[in-house]
């Protein structure tokens, strides 16, 4: 494909056009049920036809880019198109990235990455960022977004660990479930990777051996809640699983996901080399090859001829893409969307509050932040005034501006003077002697972690470290802000620093939001969606060398609890400028029926000076399980603002059916008739926890 039709397919889309025209009379009609629709469209179309809409028409997006002469931002294309068929209104499928924000060929607005979204706990937030990214596709013509990514954290080196939400369950399926129904309002979303995509140096190889109860408990449940919220397709894994590729798994996306979930979208692969057989992927439930024919089309169609793909399973492909389709892109699919809203003023004040609610204050003696009574300020390290996004694989966001934390500082810093010093030590170390305070920006950049290549380890570069340390020799009142997409390790510096913001990777609007945090203007209340260890090696060993891996047992603060560790910041932490105390734990029962749910409440005072939010955290715990179980699990969750001496309840609700476990030998989630520990509290620390029981009868 040449770039003259590669742009051919932009715009506001031939599929949507070409909707208008067609006759009426026609066999296929535009409104009514889908079903219907549907039912009278199969008959009509050839087996060529029905394969053609089985795979997309892009040869190589990454190299469709390079021979196109087309830079990210400079427009136009979709990640991936399929052709649709303009006789009976069937309208192509065109895809663009996220998660990070509407990705790639566009100046859109990018947003913090999902990780740092992760640290808000804030699903209604959530779900404004869903909205917004799933508008700016619209408005471009798309109308599939390739997002949420929520695979679930198990070792914090896995290179693409920003774009997800975190390591529990609980958390990422509220997270992504709220994403997905934001981006629905709009375009069809893409959930991915499914599943068991934990590595990125062997993803193309890796065979993740996991057993089914792990599977069902820890792997997929989130996966499941994006089922309940109606996701109109899931996109398979480069990784195997158990042996075939994810995509190939019938178990996976026949058995669990088609039946045991009744999902009703489709199943696309991943990008190029996903799927390595045509039968098993066609067979197993695969209904879309993206981004163009490998072992669809044309094989596709030989193996039907040949028996080895029933016509059936090409309909229910077809009928599953047509369903969604016909569900999203409507006859005025694309009135009342203009890209001038793209990036504009509403969408990067929904950027700026996520930035805001998701920086991590780890650290705070002193207590030096926020900065005030000072006159001068000394800035440090490269990462402040670069553009430091995240990575630059498939989730990269060209926007059309970034404020860097120089620039957040700069434009919030008032009459105090702002010095800085990037790349060089003895100014760094000079200016930071001479101001009254000194802000370092430390961490990582795409070059660390990414797309399709792990973290070498979890310590920061030693030039960072070095820089930390110089700073805070020099300073006393000495903050960090730490960029980086998942844990990184902070031995040998952070005894050395008194005050520690966790800004991740905070997005165009990161800057500000990092500014007015350091200033006092804004109270952080972002809370760890995984936990920190001290050390590399209280973990299980991180396999990216491997070409399999077996996933078992318990990983994050699960892993913490199971071998009585102590971690350096634990799952759920977070400080922030005021108090709040959480007392007065209360359960609506002491006793639940398998059926019934649990209430659990808790009074959260603030009792410091400044108003704030909090995010109250249920865990639960089984006492005398038949099978092993982590010590607690997190069932509920709830972010909460409080002024100054303000008292809030928080009631929060916990179904029976989410303590349940999966019984392999009845392949059935089972209550047990047992006890059960509530833990409440601002975070998952032992000592932060107030604590009851209750039962579940039989
Ligand atoms: C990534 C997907 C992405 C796709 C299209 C793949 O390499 O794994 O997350 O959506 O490319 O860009």
């Amino acid at each position: 494909m040449n770039r003259r039709q590669f742009i051919a397919v932009s715009g506001t889309g031939v599929a949507v056009a070409s909707l208008a025209k067609i006759n009426p009379a026609m066999a296929a009609p535009l409104t009514g049920p889908i079903e219907e629709r549907i039912a009278k469209i199969l008959p009509q179309l050839s087996l060529d036809e029905k394969i053609s809409l089985m795979s997309g028409v892009l040869r190589n997006t990454l190299g469709e880019i390079a021979t196109s002469g087309l830079r990210p931002g400079q427009g136009h294309g979709y990640t991936g198109y399929t052709v649709g068929i303009e006789r009976l209104g069937i309208p192509r499928i065109k895809c663009l990235d996220g998660p990070r924000g509407v990705g790639f060929f566009y100046k859109t607005t990018c947003f913090p990455v999902g990780m740092a979204r992760g640290a808000t706990f804030d699903p209604a937030l959530e779900e404004k960022v869903g909205e917004v990214m799933g508008y700016e596709a619209r408005a471009l013509g798309a109308n599939m977004l390739l997002a949420p990514c929520i695979n679930l954290l198990w070792h914090p080196r896995w290179g693409r660990a920003q774009e997800s939400y975190g390591e529990d369950p609980h958390q990422l399926g509220a997270m992504g479930s709220a994403f997905t129904r934001g981006v629905q309002k709009h375009v069809m979303a893409c959930v991915k990777h499914f599943a068991v995509n934990n590595v990125e140096d062997t993803r193309m190889k890796v065979d993740a051996i996991v057993d089914e109860r792990t599977l069902q408990e820890v792997f997929l449940p989130h996966f499941h809640r994006c089922v309940e919220a109606k996701a109109a397709s899931f996109m398979s894994s480069y990784n195997h699983l158990n042996g075939p590729k994810a995509g190939q798994n019938k178990h996976l996306v026949r058995d669990i996901l088609k039946q045991q979930w009744a999902f009703d979208g489709f199943v696309v692969t991943d990008w190029v080399t996903a799927i390595d057989n045509t039968v098993e992927a066609a067979n197993a439930g695969t209904d879309l090859e993206m981004p163009r024919a490998a072992y669809f089309g044309s094989k596709l169609k030989a193996a039907v001829k040949e028996g080895k793909v029933p016509e059936a399973a090409i309909d229910e492909a077809v009928t599953r893409m047509l369903r969604q389709l016909f569900r999203f892109v409507t006859p005025d699919y694309d009135k009342g969307y203009t890209q001038k809203e793209i990036a504009g003023p509403k969408h990067a004040a929904v950027a700026r509050e996520v930035a805001r609610k998701s920086a991590v204050l780890l650290k705070n003696q002193g207590p030096v932040l926020p900065l005030a009574g000072i006159k001068s300020l000394a800035v440090l390290g490269r990462l402040g005034k670069e553009d430091n996004l995240g990575d630059r694989g498939s989730s990269r966001v060209a926007s059309p501006h970034v404020i860097t934390i120089l620039d957040g500082i700069k434009q919030k810093a008032g009459a105090i003077q702002v010095s800085y010093a990037g790349e060089s030590l003895s100014e760094a170390k000079a200016l930071a002697a001479k101001a009254d305070a000194v802000v370092v920006v430390a961490g990582l950049g795409f070059k660390d972690e990414g797309e399709g290549h792990d973290r070498a380890g979890m310590a920061l570069p030693p030039d960072q470290i070095e820089l930390i340390k110089a700073a805070a020799g020099a300073n006393r009142k000495c903050a960090v802000v730490l960029v980086a997409g998942s844990a990184v390790t902070m031995e040998g510096w952070l005894d050395e620093v008194p005050a520690l913001l966790l800004a991740w990777y905070p997005g165009m609007e990161g800057g500000a939001a990092v500014a007015e945090i350091l200033f006092g203007e804004i109270n952080p209340s972002g809370k760890l969606p995984i936990v920190f260890p001290k050390r590399e090696d209280q973990l299980f060993p991180f396999a990216d060398k491997a070409l399999q891996v077996e996933y078992k047992g318990f990983h994050g603060y699960r892993w913490f609890d199971d071998k009585n560790l102590d971690p350096l910041f634990p799952f759920g932490f977070g400080l922030s400028y005021t108090e709040f105390k959480v007392g007065n734990l209360r359960l609506s029962e002491k006793a639940i029926s398998k059926s019934g749910k649990l209430t659990v409440s808790v009074d959260v005072a603030n009792t410091g000076k400044v108003a704030g939010e909090e995010v109250v955290q249920v865990y639960v715990g089984c006492l005398g399980s038949k099978v092993p179980r982590p010590k607690k699990e997190l069932k509920a969750f709830a972010r909460i603002k409080l002024d100054p001496n303000e008292t809030k309840t928080v009631s929060l609700e916990i179904p029976a059916s989410d303590l349940a476990f999966y019984d392999v030998a009845s392949t059935s989630w089972v209550v047990e008739p047992i006890e059960y520990q509530v833990l409440a509290g601002p975070s998952s620390r032992e000592s932060d926890l107030l604590k009851d029981k209750f039962k579940v009868l039989s």
